[in-house]
């Protein structure tokens, strides 16, 4: 199924070209705002932030403030008709008619997609569930491309909650795509990247290790992105608190670090990195949080721009069968159409992305 309109659902839905010239228009933002501040007059951005959120929601009504547009939206779904049972189709619907282009944010996973099926107008994909989070990583590639001066050949170690971590598995897939880059997966076993995330990795020829210790391996890195361990991911509060503090970056252990190391974190930061760190020159995700504004300019400007439709469903269109992940978005939203593509002897849900078994 093809849509009439540009969706930002997946970054690995265009080519690495477009994440360039992305990129490439943040850092002129940033170096010449004045250049932009009516680049979106009249234009409306509609923002449906289902789960909380500080730097995307801020960054993104900054950003189309910014361009000399204006905002409309909601950040708590309880403030909303969701609160009386309204389904996201109609609500997507609607606010897609008052808009010009329309941000998600949602706890299940999906959700973006399901509402580019039916909005009318663009949508960007502000973190669906424990997913994917496509602008998080746009900002990712600018913060290393300011920073680091490239965004190949370098030697990224990802620490922390890698099996929840949306903008851990959409950083991944990025970073796969430009050559010589190599992965050290920092995790408890219980907490390792998914598979289908590794196959991307091994597909695009980049390698990568797993291992426990960051310790061992901080001296080696060019970049090290921490995360939070995600609470409200765990099914009980005995798993959450049996990960939590299991990596704690402080300046005892930034000290084995090369000086040209940086640090990021997509934020928000609890315990997993101690504050006294935010001082050292190495830490680079205040910064980040910044470039995630020009980057949102950037990508806000080429959305509206652009005229050519994204596929959203390539699959097979199943009518009776569901997928078996309880926290993708078919699930609750019982009306969406259940499609699939056949991978070996597995199916891969095309909202989720998780390979499993079909069920009926
Ligand atoms: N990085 C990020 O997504 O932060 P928020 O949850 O505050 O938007």
């Amino acid at each position: 199924m093809i849509s009439r309109f540009p969706h930002l659902i997946d970054l690995n839905d265009f080519p690495v070209s477009w994440w360039n010239k992305i990129i490439d228009l943040g850092h002129d933002i940033r170096r010449h705002p004045q250049r932009y501040t009516h680049a979106c007059d009249g234009k409306i951005m509609g923002t449906l932030f289902y789960e909380p959120s500080t730097r995307t929601q801020m960054s993104f009504q900054s950003a189309m403030i910014r361009l000399g547009g204006s905002i409309i939206g909601f950040d708590n779904p309880a403030t909303s008709s969701v609160a009386k049972g309204e389904n996201l189709k109609d609500t997507t619907k609607i606010v897609s008619n008052y808009s010009d282009i329309l941000v998600m944010r949602h706890p299940l996973a999906g959700a973006a997609k399901a509402a580019a099926l039916t909005a009318d107008c663009p949508v960007i994909n502000a973190g669906d569930g424990g997913h994917l989070h496509p602008t998080q990583t746009l900002t990712d590639l600018l913060t290393l491309k300011e920073e680091k001066g490239r965004l190949d050949n370098l030697n990224i170690g990802l620490c922390g909650d890698l099996v929840y971590g949306r903008t851990v598995h959409s950083l991944c897939k990025a970073l796969s795509a430009y050559p010589g880059n190599t992965f050290v997966l920092i995790s408890t076993p219980q907490l390792r990247l998914p598979s289908y995330i590794k196959d991307v990795i091994t597909a695009s020829g980049s390698k990568y290790t797993e291992v426990t210790s960051l310790d061992e391996i901080i001296g080696d890195l060019d970049m090290l992105y921490m995360t939070r361990i995600q609470r409200e991911r765990f099914a009980s509060e005995a798993e959450y608190f049996a990960q939590k503090d299991t990596y704690i970056l402080d300046r005892k252990k930034l000290s084995k670090s090369r000086l040209d190391m940086i640090v990021m974190h997509p934020m928000p930061r609890v315990d997993e990195i101690a504050i006294e760190v935010d001082n050292d020159k190495r830490a680079a995700y205040f910064n980040q949080a910044k470039y995630g504004m020009y980057v949102r300019m950037a990508l806000i400007m080429t959305m509206l721009e652009s005229s050519k439709g994204t596929t959203l469903l390539k699959g097979i269109v199943h009518h009776d069968c569901r997928c078996s992940n309880p926290k993708c978005i078919t699930n609750t939203e019982e009306y969406l159409p259940a499609s699939f593509i056949g991978i070996g002897d597995t199916v891969e849900c095309e909202y989720c992305d998780e390979r499993k078994l079909l069920t009926h």
